[in-house]
């Protein structure tokens, strides 16, 4: 055991000045616990990931027997592997029939990558289409669309070629034309204060998208997986994308990602050039193992069905005079408040007294909450009480 603070932040590479730095022993359901005993509750399920707690009994079984197998045998795409087979047969079961092939990656970015490579590939055509305010991942592709000026800028030059539209505008959809060969869109936008798009805008976006032919991907990497109370938030809007992108949530807790479409869009990936994606660890049968004992929880009992309960549960419990607004669809939240700095004053307080919260990087003033599905209501009073404590003192 080494939680010294100092190798941290002498010898890992750091991503931000102000690293919450908890030093973390064990971590059980909704619970992170530190080596001197203190608890926290997760309220932010690790960013998106711990969406049935951390360490499911079922998903801890299912790694164990897979690790008793094997581990990595051969890149991605060669091998048969029973990990891989059952996850993508039980995964497409659960998808419309013209989502019904995955292509399994490392990680959320990498998912995007792929589903923007297979739209150019298909259409052969060159411009990307996404939304202001989005955020697709941190790899140059990914950060090309996501619209961040002042995370990009530094980084130039991205990809060429390149329109933003406006979230949730109808009259923007006109710029997407039979140039385009793709138009990428979190159907919750995550990082940018969960944005819920309207039901007609999201048809008129499917009709668009189809008649210029360009290819409707949408990123459920974040909101996926149940957050929103189905499984993937795009069936509350009765349209199905061309290509679907997951990640975060999908494996459990071990690293995975994937994009879905149809069998016969993917062949294309494999000729012309052949090899058109590859990925070394993309598949791996350990976090494949996770990845299905994660469905497997995610859909069995009731736990989809409560989440919109939960959610009402939360949004009845969080009230106060200092609150400006909350936006929430099933479990995933953002409350707002006058300030960034109220904001992080919130989370520091709540911290102190054990529950997790977060702000959203491209909205610093929106205190977010996305908590294990798998939350009690006890367990959900409890932490916001401390929540409401802690917004108090703000
Ligand atoms: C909507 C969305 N897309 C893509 C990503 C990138 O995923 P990853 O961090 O696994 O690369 C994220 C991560 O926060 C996300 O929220």
């Amino acid at each position: 055991m080494d939680d010294s603070e100092e190798v941290f932040l002498r010898h890992l590479a750091p991503t931000n000045p102000y690293p919450f730095l908890i030093p973390i022993e064990r971590a059980e359901g909704i619970y992170l616990y530190t080596p001197d005993g203190k608890r926290y509750t997760d309220m932010i399920s690790g960013i998106g990931v711990s969406n049935i707690g951390h360490r499911n009994p079922k998903v801890v079984e299912a790694i164990k027997n897979q690790l008793d197998k094997h581990m990595h045998v051969m890149v991605y795409g060669e091998y048969i592997q029973s990990s891989s087979n059952l996850l993508a047969k039980k995964l497409t079961s659960l998808l419309p029939p013209s989502l019904d092939c995955v292509y399994l990656v490392n990680s959320g970015t990498e998912a995007n990558e792929g589903a923007l490579k297979l739209s150019k590939r298909l259409t052969r055509r060159t411009e990307l289409v996404s939304f202001k305010r989005s955020y697709h991942g941190s790899t140059h592709g990914s950060m090309s669309v996501s619209g961040n000026e002042i995370k990009k800028t530094a980084f130039r030059p991205l990809l060429p070629d390149i329109r933003f539209l406006e979230f949730d505008n109808i009259e923007d959809l006109q710029q997407i034309t039979t140039q385009t060969a793709g138009v990428i869109m979190e159907t919750i936008q995550g990082d940018a204060g969960v944005r819920i798009p309207s039901k007609v805008f999201m048809k008129a976006l499917r009709e668009r998208c189809t008649r210029t032919g360009a290819m409707l991907i949408l990123d459920e990497i974040q909101c996926g997986m149940g957050r929103t109370g189905t499984l993937f938030a795009f069936e509350q809007f009765d349209i199905i994308p061309d290509i679907l992108t997951i990640g975060k949530a999908f494996g459990g807790g071990l690293p995975i990602g994937a994009f879905i479409s149809s069998h016969s869009r993917m062949q294309e990936l494999s000729h012309d050039p052949m090899l058109g994606h590859i990925t070394t660890f993309g598949g791996n049968p350990v976090c494949c193992a996770s990845a299905l004992g994660t469905l497997e929880v995610i859909t069995s009992g009731n736990l989809l069905n409560d989440v919109e309960r939960k959610g009402r549960l939360i949004r009845s419990l969080l009230v106060h005079p200092k609150i400006r607004e909350i936006r929430r669809i099933g479990l995933m939240f953002a409350i707002d408040f006058d300030t960034e700095e109220q904001v992080q004053r919130i989370v520091t307080q709540a911290l102190k007294d054990g529950v997790i919260g977060f702000w959203f990087l491209s909205h610093p003033y929106s205190f977010r909450i996305a908590p294990p599905l798998t939350i009690t209501d006890e367990e959900i009073r409890e932490a916001c009480e401390v929540i409401l404590k802690a917004i108090e003192k703000s």
